[in-house]
Protein backbone atom coordinates (compact mmCIF):
# COMPACT_ATOMS: atom_id res chain seq x y z
CA UNK A 1 0.00 0.00 0.00
CA UNK A 2 1.20 3.68 -1.13
CA UNK A 3 2.07 5.98 1.57
CA UNK A 4 -0.70 8.34 -0.25
CA UNK A 5 -3.07 4.98 0.46
CA UNK A 6 -2.47 4.57 4.10
CA UNK A 7 -3.14 8.18 4.58
CA UNK A 8 -6.35 8.27 2.76
CA UNK A 9 -6.95 5.45 4.25
CA UNK A 10 -6.18 7.16 8.03
CA UNK A 11 -8.45 10.11 7.05
CA UNK A 12 -11.56 7.79 5.92
CA UNK A 13 -11.53 6.36 9.39
CA UNK A 14 -12.28 9.52 11.04
CA UNK A 15 -13.69 11.56 8.28
CA UNK A 16 -15.99 9.81 5.29
CA UNK A 17 -13.59 12.16 2.54
CA UNK A 18 -13.74 9.48 0.10
CA UNK A 19 -17.33 8.40 0.97
CA UNK A 20 -18.24 12.34 0.29
CA UNK A 21 -15.68 12.60 -3.03
CA UNK A 22 -18.00 9.25 -4.92
CA UNK A 23 -21.15 10.10 -3.70
CA UNK A 24 -21.29 13.82 -4.53
CA UNK A 25 -18.71 13.72 -7.85
CA UNK A 26 -17.35 10.28 -9.07
CA UNK A 27 -20.28 8.28 -8.21
CA UNK A 28 -23.26 10.55 -8.17
CA UNK A 29 -24.76 10.50 -11.68
CA UNK A 30 -26.64 13.43 -14.03
CA UNK A 31 -28.34 13.02 -16.95
CA UNK A 32 -26.60 12.88 -20.21
CA UNK A 33 -28.12 15.59 -22.03
CA UNK A 34 -26.95 18.78 -20.30
CA UNK A 35 -27.31 21.12 -22.93
CA UNK A 36 -25.82 25.36 -22.40
CA UNK A 37 -28.85 25.82 -20.15
CA UNK A 38 -26.59 23.48 -17.46
CA UNK A 39 -23.96 25.56 -17.33
CA UNK A 40 -25.37 28.47 -15.07
CA UNK A 41 -25.53 26.50 -12.01
CA UNK A 42 -21.84 26.43 -11.79
CA UNK A 43 -21.29 29.69 -12.81
CA UNK A 44 -23.25 30.72 -10.01
CA UNK A 45 -20.95 28.93 -7.58
CA UNK A 46 -18.23 30.98 -9.00
CA UNK A 47 -19.19 33.94 -9.25
CA UNK A 48 -20.16 33.88 -5.70
CA UNK A 49 -16.80 32.84 -4.81
CA UNK A 50 -15.58 35.75 -7.23
CA UNK A 51 -17.18 38.33 -5.26
CA UNK A 52 -15.98 36.72 -1.53
CA UNK A 53 -13.03 36.38 -2.68
CA UNK A 54 -12.86 39.93 -4.21
CA UNK A 55 -15.23 41.12 -1.31
CA UNK A 56 -12.33 40.23 1.16
CA UNK A 57 -9.67 42.18 -0.53
CA UNK A 58 -12.13 45.34 -0.96
CA UNK A 59 -12.35 45.21 2.97
CA UNK A 60 -8.61 45.80 3.49
CA UNK A 61 -9.09 49.31 2.27
CA UNK A 62 -12.37 50.52 2.41
CA UNK A 63 -13.54 52.62 4.98
CA UNK A 64 -17.41 52.31 6.10
CA UNK A 65 -17.65 55.56 7.56
CA UNK A 66 -20.18 58.53 6.04
CA UNK A 67 -16.97 60.97 6.05
CA UNK A 68 -14.57 58.98 4.49
CA UNK A 69 -16.59 56.35 2.49
CA UNK A 70 -16.60 57.55 -1.21
CA UNK A 71 -12.62 58.88 -0.28
CA UNK A 72 -11.66 55.24 0.42
CA UNK A 73 -12.94 53.99 -2.66
CA UNK A 74 -11.18 56.39 -4.91
CA UNK A 75 -8.40 55.19 -3.05
CA UNK A 76 -8.92 51.71 -3.72
CA UNK A 77 -9.44 52.39 -7.51
CA UNK A 78 -6.43 55.01 -7.61
CA UNK A 79 -3.37 54.07 -5.05
CA UNK A 80 -4.07 50.66 -4.01
CA UNK A 81 -1.96 48.31 -6.01
CA UNK A 82 -4.23 46.62 -7.98
CA UNK A 83 -7.55 48.26 -6.36
CA UNK A 84 -9.28 49.37 -9.69
CA UNK A 85 -8.76 45.58 -10.97
CA UNK A 86 -10.12 44.64 -7.81
CA UNK A 87 -12.73 46.64 -7.40
CA UNK A 88 -14.29 46.53 -10.87
CA UNK A 89 -14.09 42.66 -10.86
CA UNK A 90 -16.46 42.90 -7.65
CA UNK A 91 -18.58 45.90 -9.76
CA UNK A 92 -18.40 43.65 -13.01
CA UNK A 93 -19.42 40.74 -10.69
CA UNK A 94 -22.39 42.15 -8.82
CA UNK A 95 -24.25 42.60 -11.98
CA UNK A 96 -22.86 38.66 -13.94
CA UNK A 97 -24.27 37.36 -10.43
CA UNK A 98 -27.74 38.49 -11.96
CA UNK A 99 -26.99 37.31 -15.58
CA UNK A 100 -26.22 33.97 -14.32
CA UNK A 101 -29.16 33.52 -12.07
CA UNK A 102 -31.77 35.25 -14.22
CA UNK A 103 -30.61 32.50 -17.40
CA UNK A 104 -30.04 30.07 -14.40
CA UNK A 105 -34.14 30.23 -13.24
CA UNK A 106 -35.08 30.65 -17.11
CA UNK A 107 -33.42 27.30 -17.66
CA UNK A 108 -35.80 26.32 -14.65
CA UNK A 109 -39.27 27.67 -16.24
CA UNK A 110 -38.30 25.55 -19.39
CA UNK A 111 -37.43 22.42 -18.07
CA UNK A 112 -40.09 22.76 -15.17
CA UNK A 113 -37.01 21.82 -13.33
CA UNK A 114 -39.05 23.42 -10.11
CA UNK A 115 -41.94 20.73 -10.27
CA UNK A 116 -41.93 17.91 -7.98
CA UNK A 117 -39.88 16.02 -6.39
CA UNK A 118 -37.21 19.62 -6.81
CA UNK A 119 -40.05 21.68 -5.14
CA UNK A 120 -37.60 22.65 -2.32
CA UNK A 121 -34.59 22.81 -4.81
CA UNK A 122 -37.07 25.63 -6.35
CA UNK A 123 -37.72 27.50 -3.02
CA UNK A 124 -34.09 27.56 -1.93
CA UNK A 125 -33.29 28.91 -4.87
CA UNK A 126 -36.07 31.74 -4.90
CA UNK A 127 -34.51 32.37 -1.31
CA UNK A 128 -31.05 32.84 -2.64
CA UNK A 129 -32.54 35.41 -4.89
CA UNK A 130 -34.57 37.48 -2.43
CA UNK A 131 -30.96 37.24 -0.02
CA UNK A 132 -28.97 38.04 -3.45
CA UNK A 133 -30.96 40.93 -4.40
CA UNK A 134 -30.68 42.07 -0.65
CA UNK A 135 -27.02 42.15 -0.62
CA UNK A 136 -26.50 43.93 -3.70
CA UNK A 137 -28.81 46.80 -2.76
CA UNK A 138 -26.98 46.71 0.43
CA UNK A 139 -23.86 46.66 -1.21
CA UNK A 140 -24.88 49.39 -3.42
CA UNK A 141 -24.81 51.89 -0.88
CA UNK A 142 -21.32 51.33 0.39
CA UNK A 143 -19.15 53.74 -2.04
CA UNK A 144 -21.48 56.35 -0.75
CA UNK A 145 -21.96 58.13 -4.29
CA UNK A 146 -25.06 60.02 -5.06
CA UNK A 147 -26.94 57.02 -6.54
CA UNK A 148 -26.14 54.99 -3.58
CA UNK A 149 -27.51 57.45 -1.31
CA UNK A 150 -30.79 58.75 -2.39
CA UNK A 151 -31.24 55.00 -3.80
CA UNK A 152 -31.11 53.76 -0.02
CA UNK A 153 -33.34 56.63 0.07
CA UNK A 154 -36.28 55.72 -2.24
CA UNK A 155 -36.11 52.29 -1.28
CA UNK A 156 -36.31 52.45 2.13
CA UNK A 157 -39.20 55.22 2.33
CA UNK A 158 -41.01 52.41 0.76
CA UNK A 159 -41.47 51.18 4.16
CA UNK A 160 -42.57 53.77 5.32
CA UNK A 161 -45.88 53.23 3.15
CA UNK A 162 -46.39 50.17 5.24
CA UNK A 163 -49.88 51.20 7.11
CA UNK A 164 -49.52 52.07 10.82
CA UNK A 165 -45.85 51.28 11.75
CA UNK A 166 -44.46 52.34 8.38
CA UNK A 167 -42.62 56.20 9.70
CA UNK A 168 -41.33 53.98 12.99
CA UNK A 169 -40.52 51.25 10.89
CA UNK A 170 -38.65 52.91 8.35
CA UNK A 171 -36.49 54.61 11.09
CA UNK A 172 -35.39 51.53 12.96
CA UNK A 173 -34.00 50.39 9.40
CA UNK A 174 -32.13 53.71 8.72
CA UNK A 175 -31.08 54.18 12.50
CA UNK A 176 -32.06 57.85 11.76
CA UNK A 177 -34.54 60.30 10.32
CA UNK A 178 -32.24 59.97 7.21
CA UNK A 179 -29.84 57.87 5.61
CA UNK A 180 -26.48 58.39 7.48
CA UNK A 181 -23.73 56.92 8.68
CA UNK A 182 -25.70 54.99 11.43
CA UNK A 183 -27.27 53.16 7.97
CA UNK A 184 -24.05 53.09 6.27
CA UNK A 185 -22.60 50.94 9.40
CA UNK A 186 -25.22 48.63 9.37
CA UNK A 187 -25.33 47.73 6.02
CA UNK A 188 -21.84 47.04 5.68
CA UNK A 189 -21.78 44.41 8.81
CA UNK A 190 -25.35 43.33 6.50
CA UNK A 191 -23.35 43.39 3.44
CA UNK A 192 -19.81 42.02 4.48
CA UNK A 193 -21.27 38.91 6.53
CA UNK A 194 -24.47 38.66 7.72
CA UNK A 195 -26.31 37.99 3.82
CA UNK A 196 -22.69 36.00 2.51
CA UNK A 197 -23.55 33.66 5.16
CA UNK A 198 -27.05 33.41 4.45
CA UNK A 199 -26.17 32.71 1.37
CA UNK A 200 -23.19 30.41 1.24
CA UNK A 201 -26.37 28.63 3.80
CA UNK A 202 -28.75 28.72 1.53
CA UNK A 203 -26.44 27.00 -1.57
CA UNK A 204 -25.67 24.13 0.87
CA UNK A 205 -28.68 23.42 1.21
CA UNK A 206 -29.67 24.01 -2.68
CA UNK A 207 -27.29 21.73 -3.48
CA UNK A 208 -27.94 19.48 -0.81
CA UNK A 209 -31.41 18.88 -1.99
CA UNK A 210 -30.21 18.56 -5.57
CA UNK A 211 -28.14 15.65 -4.67
CA UNK A 212 -30.84 13.85 -2.86
CA UNK A 213 -33.37 14.01 -5.97
CA UNK A 214 -30.76 14.18 -8.65
CA UNK A 215 -31.11 16.88 -11.65
CA UNK A 216 -33.49 17.17 -13.88
CA UNK A 217 -32.59 17.48 -17.54
CA UNK A 218 -34.01 19.24 -20.96
CA UNK A 219 -36.14 16.06 -21.50
CA UNK A 220 -37.87 16.40 -18.24
CA UNK A 221 -37.85 12.98 -17.50
CA UNK A 222 -36.65 10.89 -14.55
CA UNK A 223 -33.47 8.95 -15.18
CA UNK A 224 -33.92 7.16 -11.56
CA UNK A 225 -37.07 5.37 -13.16
CA UNK A 226 -34.46 3.21 -15.77
CA UNK A 227 -31.89 1.70 -13.76
CA UNK A 228 -29.44 -1.07 -14.59
CA UNK A 229 -30.36 -4.07 -13.06
CA UNK A 230 -27.27 -5.14 -11.76
CA UNK A 231 -25.15 -2.07 -10.80
CA UNK A 232 -28.50 0.40 -10.22
CA UNK A 233 -26.74 3.03 -12.01
CA UNK A 234 -29.26 4.80 -14.15
CA UNK A 235 -29.25 3.88 -17.56
CA UNK A 236 -29.29 7.66 -18.90
CA UNK A 237 -26.87 8.85 -16.55
CA UNK A 238 -22.74 9.62 -16.48
CA UNK A 239 -20.52 10.40 -13.38
CA UNK A 240 -20.78 14.23 -12.80
CA UNK A 241 -16.66 13.67 -12.18
CA UNK A 242 -14.66 13.76 -15.03
CA UNK A 243 -18.13 14.23 -16.97
CA UNK A 244 -19.34 17.22 -15.98
CA UNK A 245 -16.60 18.68 -13.94
CA UNK A 246 -14.79 18.79 -17.34
CA UNK A 247 -17.69 19.93 -19.71
CA UNK A 248 -18.14 22.77 -16.88
CA UNK A 249 -14.69 24.06 -17.33
CA UNK A 250 -15.61 24.62 -20.60
CA UNK A 251 -18.39 27.32 -19.65
CA UNK A 252 -16.61 28.74 -17.16
CA UNK A 253 -13.49 29.35 -19.85
CA UNK A 254 -16.27 31.46 -22.11
CA UNK A 255 -17.78 33.15 -19.29
CA UNK A 256 -14.59 34.35 -18.14
CA UNK A 257 -13.73 35.72 -21.74
CA UNK A 258 -16.84 37.68 -21.58
CA UNK A 259 -16.34 38.43 -17.93
CA UNK A 260 -13.38 39.95 -18.68
CA UNK A 261 -13.77 41.89 -21.75
CA UNK A 262 -16.73 43.64 -19.92
CA UNK A 263 -14.06 44.32 -16.83
CA UNK A 264 -11.26 45.42 -18.88
CA UNK A 265 -12.89 47.30 -21.79
CA UNK A 266 -16.21 48.75 -20.55
CA UNK A 267 -16.85 48.39 -16.76
CA UNK A 268 -19.65 50.72 -16.63
CA UNK A 269 -21.19 49.42 -19.12
CA UNK A 270 -22.73 52.12 -20.71
CA UNK A 271 -23.53 52.83 -17.15
CA UNK A 272 -25.82 49.72 -16.41
CA UNK A 273 -23.30 48.08 -14.29
CA UNK A 274 -22.01 51.55 -13.05
CA UNK A 275 -24.16 54.65 -12.84
CA UNK A 276 -22.42 57.96 -13.96
CA UNK A 277 -24.25 59.47 -11.03
CA UNK A 278 -22.27 57.31 -8.41
CA UNK A 279 -18.91 59.14 -9.43
CA UNK A 280 -20.79 61.94 -7.00
CA UNK A 281 -20.09 61.62 -3.27
CA UNK A 282 -23.42 61.60 -1.74
CA UNK A 283 -25.27 64.92 -1.24
CA UNK A 284 -28.11 64.70 1.56
CA UNK A 285 -29.10 68.41 -0.51
CA UNK A 286 -29.30 67.23 -3.48
CA UNK A 287 -31.67 64.96 -5.39
CA UNK A 288 -30.67 63.68 -8.29
CA UNK A 289 -32.60 64.19 -11.49
CA UNK A 290 -33.29 60.60 -12.35
CA UNK A 291 -33.24 58.03 -9.68
CA UNK A 292 -33.09 54.38 -11.13
CA UNK A 293 -32.01 51.63 -9.57
CA UNK A 294 -29.28 48.67 -11.12
CA UNK A 295 -30.84 47.00 -14.34
CA UNK A 296 -31.39 43.75 -12.39
CA UNK A 297 -34.07 45.35 -9.68
CA UNK A 298 -35.68 47.99 -12.46
CA UNK A 299 -38.37 45.12 -13.32
CA UNK A 300 -39.80 45.26 -9.56
CA UNK A 301 -39.05 48.72 -9.72
CA UNK A 302 -41.40 49.74 -12.90
CA UNK A 303 -44.13 47.06 -10.96
CA UNK A 304 -44.25 49.79 -8.07
CA UNK A 305 -44.56 52.70 -10.23
CA UNK A 306 -47.06 50.77 -12.39
CA UNK A 307 -49.42 50.76 -9.61
CA UNK A 308 -51.44 54.15 -8.52
CA UNK A 309 -51.34 55.38 -5.07
CA UNK A 310 -54.78 55.15 -2.85
CA UNK A 311 -55.20 58.09 -0.97
CA UNK A 312 -51.58 59.53 -1.06
CA UNK A 313 -50.11 56.26 -0.20
CA UNK A 314 -47.71 53.94 -2.46
CA UNK A 315 -48.70 50.67 -0.37
CA UNK A 316 -50.61 49.12 -2.74
CA UNK A 317 -47.50 49.39 -5.34
CA UNK A 318 -44.90 48.23 -2.68
CA UNK A 319 -47.44 45.10 -2.06
CA UNK A 320 -47.60 44.32 -5.69
CA UNK A 321 -43.53 44.35 -6.01
CA UNK A 322 -43.37 42.19 -2.84
CA UNK A 323 -46.22 39.83 -4.74
CA UNK A 324 -44.05 39.57 -7.69
CA UNK A 325 -41.57 37.99 -5.90
CA UNK A 326 -43.70 35.70 -3.61
CA UNK A 327 -45.48 34.26 -6.63
CA UNK A 328 -41.93 32.54 -7.40
CA UNK A 329 -42.42 30.50 -4.77
CA UNK A 330 -45.73 28.93 -5.09
CA UNK A 331 -44.78 28.29 -8.99
CA UNK A 332 -44.35 24.25 -8.36
CA UNK A 333 -48.25 23.88 -7.34
CA UNK A 334 -49.36 26.33 -9.98
CA UNK A 335 -48.43 24.00 -12.79
CA UNK A 336 -50.59 21.53 -13.44
CA UNK A 337 -48.88 20.19 -17.28
CA UNK A 338 -48.51 16.03 -17.17
CA UNK A 339 -45.14 17.19 -18.99
CA UNK A 340 -42.36 19.05 -17.52
CA UNK A 341 -40.37 20.17 -20.40
CA UNK A 342 -40.76 22.81 -22.62
CA UNK A 343 -40.29 20.18 -25.72
CA UNK A 344 -43.31 18.17 -24.62
CA UNK A 345 -45.55 21.43 -23.73
CA UNK A 346 -48.50 22.65 -25.98
CA UNK A 347 -48.70 25.99 -27.69
CA UNK A 348 -50.53 27.64 -24.49
CA UNK A 349 -47.50 27.23 -21.91
CA UNK A 350 -45.02 28.01 -25.26
CA UNK A 351 -46.89 31.54 -25.73
CA UNK A 352 -47.58 32.36 -21.95
CA UNK A 353 -43.71 32.16 -21.21
CA UNK A 354 -43.04 33.96 -24.39
CA UNK A 355 -45.50 36.50 -23.43
CA UNK A 356 -43.84 36.27 -19.70
CA UNK A 357 -40.26 36.74 -21.19
CA UNK A 358 -41.24 39.94 -23.21
CA UNK A 359 -43.27 41.39 -19.72
CA UNK A 360 -40.76 40.83 -17.92
CA UNK A 361 -37.75 42.35 -20.14
CA UNK A 362 -40.28 45.33 -21.16
CA UNK A 363 -40.82 46.11 -17.25
CA UNK A 364 -36.99 46.24 -16.80
CA UNK A 365 -36.53 48.84 -19.56
CA UNK A 366 -39.63 50.76 -18.42
CA UNK A 367 -37.78 50.69 -14.63
CA UNK A 368 -34.99 52.26 -16.09
CA UNK A 369 -36.96 55.06 -17.95
CA UNK A 370 -38.44 58.08 -16.26
CA UNK A 371 -41.97 57.57 -15.59
CA UNK A 372 -44.04 59.08 -18.42
CA UNK A 373 -48.13 58.49 -19.16
CA UNK A 374 -47.58 56.61 -22.15
CA UNK A 375 -44.65 54.40 -19.68
CA UNK A 376 -46.89 53.97 -16.96
CA UNK A 377 -49.82 52.65 -19.32
CA UNK A 378 -47.36 50.30 -21.01
CA UNK A 379 -46.01 48.87 -17.56
CA UNK A 380 -49.70 48.39 -16.34
CA UNK A 381 -50.03 46.11 -19.14
CA UNK A 382 -46.57 44.20 -18.75
CA UNK A 383 -47.36 44.09 -15.16
CA UNK A 384 -51.03 42.58 -15.88
CA UNK A 385 -49.44 40.23 -17.81
CA UNK A 386 -46.86 39.18 -15.32
CA UNK A 387 -48.91 38.07 -12.55
CA UNK A 388 -51.42 36.68 -15.33
CA UNK A 389 -48.62 34.31 -16.01
CA UNK A 390 -48.77 32.57 -12.27
CA UNK A 391 -52.36 33.40 -11.56
CA UNK A 392 -54.03 31.36 -14.62
CA UNK A 393 -51.20 29.03 -14.96
CA UNK A 394 -53.33 26.02 -12.99
CA UNK A 395 -55.97 26.74 -15.88
CA UNK A 396 -53.84 27.31 -18.83
CA UNK A 397 -51.71 24.23 -17.94
CA UNK A 398 -53.72 21.49 -17.12
CA UNK A 399 -55.99 22.18 -20.97
CA UNK A 400 -52.84 22.62 -22.86
CA UNK A 401 -52.28 20.02 -25.07
CA UNK A 402 -48.96 18.57 -24.19
CA UNK A 403 -47.17 15.75 -26.45
CA UNK A 404 -46.39 12.67 -25.03
CA UNK A 405 -42.70 12.45 -23.17
CA UNK A 406 -40.17 10.16 -23.21
CA UNK A 407 -39.58 7.24 -21.63
CA UNK A 408 -35.77 7.78 -22.09
CA UNK A 409 -33.47 11.07 -22.44
CA UNK A 410 -33.14 11.50 -25.74
CA UNK A 411 -29.82 12.78 -26.02
C1 LIG B 1 -26.03 31.78 -5.77
C2 LIG B 1 -26.98 31.37 -6.57
C3 LIG B 1 -27.14 29.96 -7.04
C4 LIG B 1 -26.23 28.94 -7.10
C5 LIG B 1 -24.73 29.00 -6.75
C6 LIG B 1 -26.91 27.79 -7.64
C7 LIG B 1 -26.29 26.57 -7.89
C8 LIG B 1 -26.88 25.52 -8.55
C9 LIG B 1 -26.18 24.39 -9.10
C10 LIG B 1 -24.65 24.18 -9.06
C11 LIG B 1 -27.11 23.59 -9.68
C12 LIG B 1 -26.82 22.30 -10.45
C13 LIG B 1 -26.34 22.66 -11.84
C14 LIG B 1 -27.43 23.21 -12.71
O1 LIG B 1 -28.51 22.58 -12.75
O2 LIG B 1 -27.22 24.27 -13.35
C15 LIG B 1 -28.41 24.18 -9.47
C16 LIG B 1 -29.62 23.64 -9.87
C17 LIG B 1 -30.85 24.24 -9.71
N1 LIG B 1 -31.08 25.53 -9.26
FE1 LIG B 1 -29.69 26.80 -8.54
N2 LIG B 1 -28.23 28.09 -7.85
C18 LIG B 1 -28.42 29.40 -7.50
C19 LIG B 1 -29.60 30.12 -7.57
C20 LIG B 1 -30.82 29.57 -7.96
C21 LIG B 1 -32.05 30.31 -8.05
C22 LIG B 1 -32.18 31.81 -7.76
C23 LIG B 1 -33.02 29.43 -8.43
C24 LIG B 1 -34.50 29.64 -8.68
C25 LIG B 1 -35.22 30.55 -8.14
C26 LIG B 1 -32.41 28.13 -8.60
C27 LIG B 1 -33.06 26.96 -8.98
C28 LIG B 1 -32.44 25.78 -9.30
C29 LIG B 1 -33.12 24.58 -9.77
C30 LIG B 1 -34.64 24.41 -9.94
C31 LIG B 1 -32.12 23.62 -10.01
C32 LIG B 1 -32.34 22.19 -10.55
C33 LIG B 1 -32.27 22.32 -12.04
C34 LIG B 1 -32.44 21.04 -12.79
O3 LIG B 1 -32.13 19.99 -12.26
O4 LIG B 1 -32.92 21.14 -13.95
N3 LIG B 1 -31.06 28.26 -8.30
N4 LIG B 1 -28.26 25.37 -8.78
Amino acid sequence: MSAMQKLMGWIDERLPLTATYKAHLSEYYAPKNFNFWYFFGSLALLVLVIQIVTGIFLTMNYKPDSELAFASVEYIMRDVDWGWLIRYIHSTGASMFFVVVYLHMFRGLMYGSYRKPRELIWIFGVCIYLALMAEAFLGYLLPWGQMSYWGAQVIVNLFAAVPIIGEDLSIWIRGDYVIGDATLNRFFAFHVIALPLVLLGLVVVHLVALHEVGSNNPDGVEIKKHKDPVTHIPLDGIPFHPYYTVKDIVGVVVFLMVFSAIMFFAPEMGGYFLEAANFIPADPLKTPEHIAPLWYFTPFYAILRAVPPLFGSQFPGVVAMGMSIVLLFFLPWLDRSKVKSIRYRGPIYKIALVLFIVSFVGLGYLGLLPSTPIATIFAQVFSVIYFLFFLLMPWYTSIDKTKPEPERVTG
